[in-house]
């Protein structure tokens, strides 16, 4: 039993894989957060906050002179003396914004609700704590979803309407937590397009810090993600606590030192430019969050976000499941594309172990440039005499399959679509919608878009044999207005718009269970739990430069598994830095994520094609750890001059290992890197070096090559042998 209730203290007490989460309804009703760190025993801890005051805190009346300003809360009401963040801000009709919701009942689940037309975890045991408004007949049901095997906290509330008037929704979280000290740094992810989820380190203040995204989806820019570690922590040392929204919408992670030194955060959909009009009897429900923990640093952190993914939340069909290898002719012949062309390209791939050959964009309408088309999902028969079939078939002959790019979402002016349907993107009422990228949003909010975009892609996908689709989604939103919606609902078009992406999500991955879908947005500006959830891999980044790759890749693993992310091998000079890297450091980098290739093949040598193979051969061998194994981060590129990683099997006999060298220096100190996650005292094999004791390779290292050039890598396995081998 990970959940129980003692009556006595009226304390829940949550438990995890190795951590406890602890809460209690005091005197007054109100939850109060009791402690969430370390695995305890289930001690009474009420005592902690008995003797908390504050001077010069609004107190009400019957509760004495203790005010809700140090109550550390599991859930903030707004109004009642509580100054921090407000976890929900409900607009009644007579204008009030204050409610106070206070405990009314509890049940504890064997078999985790689904949220509608929301993506959430599966399995574990879940809570579900009442708390009720009597004024104003509000109800909030908080979820808490615990897991044996993984140190994680999954969080969510409901938000019911039981009166007889509709209120507005001004806010409502997914989770807020008053942890008992706030000796922190925070840590989020921040980027840009083919700059994606950098790390970036600051102190945490009294001012509210905040991770957030207005532009409708989770974005280059802020990825839903937050820790907060001690002020020393590493990735191999120190408590960490990461909050990652599974949401890929506007969104919002608030935290706060408050001024008895605890720390508040809080999380879910951006309040900016939302308002939910909540009918009589209706219910809001919130996304979930997860909130990982870790008594040793990141790197364990990352493990518990992966193993939570891949075993709860990514499609089961496909979590562990060999992924395709990819040959997209993209960055080969961009939107300047023939049968002809494709076909050659297909031919040229075969035998290389390349299994599936993905067409991108172009294929559709009049598309030769990104001015027009989208919507038009048909293809272009100019381009492609005879259709796809004669593209599926010679990938059939050559012993491939055959994968299609969609942009679901989007719209061209210059589109049939747009012609047959003016108000069908979001735009405000007599203004002209911004483009970007020359193109604008459909109104997802509007559920005849999403039935006509089921029916369309929906028909290509039946008539056609694909096996692999890649969404992608070119920009973000602008006039957060929906044609569709009443007025009093506009402030519901970026939310909305989210449940339209899921549902055509949810309907194309169930009517075609055997087609694997790869998320794209821009490169990697959606790259959120919530879409691995019907996407199992993502496009990482745009730049595929392997140096960038470092980063990107680094930085991702913080929250996502490698087999989450997809990156291909691409041509030199690299078509978005420009810069000029091995291919064997292009390929090393890819074979640490869902590997491809996205090349002009007719430019690469004999050589190159040996290379080619034998990288794959080599990709195949390693996939399974990629998969399911443990990422061990080893060197920072965001510290040093180097990039190492490694991924260890789960019974500890197999791994794989990568380094790479930034820049060259001349004699160069060449340090020892100590390998983690071995088991000490198992002896393995390394070719070209020999076989080392575990406890060896994990306390002194191995020493690497001195004169590593500029961005080249070594990546290696590592294999248990007996002693004598
Ligand atoms: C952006 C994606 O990230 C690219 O990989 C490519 O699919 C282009 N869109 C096509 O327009």
């Amino acid at each position: 039993m990970s959940i129980r209730f003692c009556e006595e203290n009226k304390t829940f007490y949550l438990t995890g894989k190795e951590c406890s989460y602890f809460f209690r309804i005091n005197n007054e009703g109100y939850l109060e957060h009791l402690y969430y760190g370390k695995r305890l025993s289930e001690e009474n801890l009420s005592w902690m906050f008995e003797k908390m005051h504050c001077s010069f805190s609004p107190c009400y009346m019957e509760w004495k002179d203790i005010s809700l300003n140090v109550v550390p809360q599991e859930f903030a009401i707004y109004g009642r003396g509580d100054y921090r963040i407000p976890s929900v801000l409900v607009k009644m009709q007579n204008g009030s914004r204050i409610t106070d919701f206070r405990y009314k009942t509890h049940t504890i689940l064997d078999e985790k609700p689904a949220i509608s037309c929301m993506p959430t975890l599966r399995g574990g045991e879940t809570l579900v704590v009442t708390l009720e408004d009597k004024v104003n007949h509000l109800e909030i049901d908080l979820y808490y979803t615990v897991y044996e095997d993984v140190s994680a906290v999954a969080r969510r509330s409901v938000l019911r309407n039981g009166g007889n008037t509709a209120v507005s929704v001004l806010k409502c979280s997914s989770f807020n937590i008053d942890i008992n000290r706030a000796d922190f740094d925070i840590v989020a992810l921040y980027g840009a397009p083919t700059r994606e989820r950098e790390i970036e380190r600051t102190p945490l203040s009294h001012n509210i810090s905040e991770v957030s995204s207005t532009r409708g989806a989770s974005s280059h820019q802020a990825n839903p993600f937050m820790a907060l570690c001690d002020k020393t922590a590493n990735e191999y040392n120190g408590e960490v606590y990461g909050f990652n929204l599974i949401y890929s919408g506007s969104h919002s992670i608030k935290v706060q030192e408050t001024e008895i030194a605890f720390t508040r955060v809080s999380g879910g959909i951006n309040e900016q430019d939302f308002c939910w009009y909540l009918d009589v009897g209706e219910s809001f429900e919130t996304p979930e969050a997860v909130l990982a923990y870790s008594d040793s640093g990141f790197n364990k952190l990352s493990q518990q976000f992966h193993d939570l993914y891949r075993e709860y939340l990514i499609n089961p069909n496909f979590a562990y499941k060999k992924r395709p290898v990819l040959l997209n002719n993209w960055e080969s012949t961009y939107f300047d594309f023939n049968e002809k062309k494709l076909c050659d390209l297909i031919e040229k791939a075969k035998g290389t172990g390349i299994d599936t050959f993905v067409l991108d964009d172009g294929w559709f309408g009049k598309r030769n440039d990104d001015w027009s088309s989208l919507g038009d999902w048909f293809v272009d028969s100019n381009k492609l005499p005879g259709g796809l079939t004669a593209v599926i078939e010679k990938c059939r002959a050559c012993g491939m399959k055959f994968g299609l790019w969609f942009e679901p979402e989007m719209i061209s002016e210059n589109s049939d679509l747009f012609r047959a349907h003016p108000n069908w993107h979001i735009a405000a009422p007599d203004i002209k919608a911004c483009k970007s990228r020359h193109q604008w949003m459909l109104d997802f909010a509007n559920p005849e878009v999403v039935d006509y975009m089921k029916k369309t892609v929906g028909n290509m996908l039946r008539e056609n044999d694909i096996s692999y689709v890649k969404w992608d989604a070119n920009r973000t939103m602008t006039e957060f207005y929906s044609p569709y919606l009443p007025t009093e609902r506009q402030k519901e078009t970026a939310h909305r718009y989210m449940l339209g992406v899921y549902e055509l999500a949810r309907y194309l991955t169930e009517t075609f269970p055997n087609v694997f879908f790869e998320g794209c947005a821009g490169g990697g500006g959606r790259f959120d739990p919530a879409m691995l959830y019907y996407f199992p891999q993502i496009w990482t980044s745009d730049n595929s430069d392997a140096a960038s790759r470092s980063y990107i890749q680094y930085g991702t693993s913080m929250c996502y598994p490698l087999s989450a992310m997809s990156g291909h091998v691409s041509i030199c000079p690299n078509h978005q830095v420009g810069r000029v890297t091995p291919m064997q450091s292009r390929m090393d980098m890819a074979s640490f994520c869902s590997t491809g290739y996205e090349l002009n093949l007719h430019a690469l040598t004999e050589e190159d094609f040996a290379k080619i193979s034998g990288h794959i051969a080599f990709y195949n061998s390693i996939h399974d750890l990629i998969l399911k194994g443990d990422l061990y981060r080893l060197l920072s590129p965001f510290e040093g001059n180097y990039f190492s990683q490694m991924v260890v099997s789960k019974d500890k006999t197999r791994a794989v290992f990568i380094i790479m060298k930034l820049l060259a220096k001349c004699n160069d100190a060449y340090p020892f890197v100590k390998l983690k996650g071995l088991d000490k005292d198992k002896y393995y094999f390394i070719a070209d070096m020999g076989t080392f004791k575990g406890d060896v390779l994990m306390n002194i290292g191995l020493r690497f090559p001195k004169n590593l050039k500029d961005f080249e890598t070594k990546c290696f396995t590592i294999e248990a042998v007996k002693k004598e081998s």
